[in-house]
């Protein structure tokens, strides 16, 4: 094995993503899969899960997907019965399970005093709750195994405020700020085995954004114009951009990093505007 193969090796891990069935999370997983992680794809939506292991297996890889809600505890922890009876160990987990919902925006045509409470709960829920939930369940297994690696997934909206996003921003910025409680906590009790961070993508054309992103021709938005101009490498990510960011968190060549957010974001989140 070369250096740099030792240094980034994976091979034989076993990784859980949640919103596996997902844009981001399934392009992740295949990069995993290439580097010999064995991958397990939790979704909501039973059949993206299950299309996304196909992919993996097609192309000579170990996964599997399966049905798993992130808010049900219940749930997860049959889920994580399932996966330590099929494969003994979980090494990884990516929490990518995320998105928005319409009412937690505050679109032009409306102000804050419009939010619609119900919304705002289920976005937090979603993001925030629905990271905790999953790193409780699938950590107490890597706090008992002694090793372990939780990768959360953060957003540009946490960090500064960007118009209509109230409620995924400021759920976002719980994310953000659980990696580092999280992080601190598995290292001062579970004597620094477990590591937690996360990546904060910038922005990536997805099945949640495009409608705001890209016009039905596929031109841009003017909202994805004022993305790109505030990007100084003037353009989106591509999702198999993310990889390399998964995959240094997740490998030994990061044994001394826990609790950062890393932006993957073409400079926006760094740029000054000017
Ligand atoms: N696309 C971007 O530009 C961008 C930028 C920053 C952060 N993110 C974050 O990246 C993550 C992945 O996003 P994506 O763009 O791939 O979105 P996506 O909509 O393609 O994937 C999200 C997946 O989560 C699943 N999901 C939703 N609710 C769930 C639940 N309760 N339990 C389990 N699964 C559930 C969905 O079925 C879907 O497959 C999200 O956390 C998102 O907020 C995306």
């Amino acid at each position: 094995m070369s250096y740099l193969e030792k240094l980034f090796n994976l091979d034989g891990k076993v990784a859980v993503l949640t919103g596996g069935g997902g844009v981001l999370a399934s392009e992740i997983g295949g990069g995993l899969a290439k580097a010999g992680v064995k991958i397990v794809f939790l979704d909501i939506n039973e059949e993206a899960a299950q299309n996304a292991a196909k992919e993996i297996e097609k192309q000579g890889g170990t996964a599997i997907g399966l049905k798993t809600n992130v808010l049900d505890m219940d749930a997860l922890k049959e889920t994580r019965q399932l996966i330590l009876d099929k494969f003994g160990k979980i090494d990884l987990l990516l929490n990518a399970a995320g998105g928005n919902m319409p009412g937690a925006n505050i679109t032009p045509d409306k102000t804050v005093f419009d939010l619609d409470i119900g919304d705002l709960d289920k976005v937090t829920d979603l993001n925030f709750k629905g990271t905790v939930l999953p790193s409780i369940v699938f950590g107490e297994v890597m706090a008992n195994q002694k090793s372990g690696n939780i990768i959360n997934i953060s957003s540009m909206a946490a960090m500064q405020s960007i118009t209509m996003v109230l409620g995924y921003s400021a759920a976002k910025a719980a994310v953000s700020n659980f990696t580092s409680w999280m992080a601190m906590e598995m290292s001062m009790k579970f004597e620094g085995s477990v590591r937690v961070n996360a990546i904060a993508p910038g922005f990536f054309v997805t099945h949640q954004n495009r409608a705001v992103l890209l016009n039905d021709d596929g031109s841009l938005t003017e909202r994805s114009h004022k993305v790109i101009a505030n990007t100084p490498m003037g353009r989106f990510g591509e999702a198999s951009e993310l990889i390399g960011a998964v995959l240094y968190l997740a490998s030994d060549s990061a044994s001394f990093v826990t609790g950062v957010v890393l932006p993957v974001d073409g400079g926006f989140s760094s740029f000054s505007g000017v």
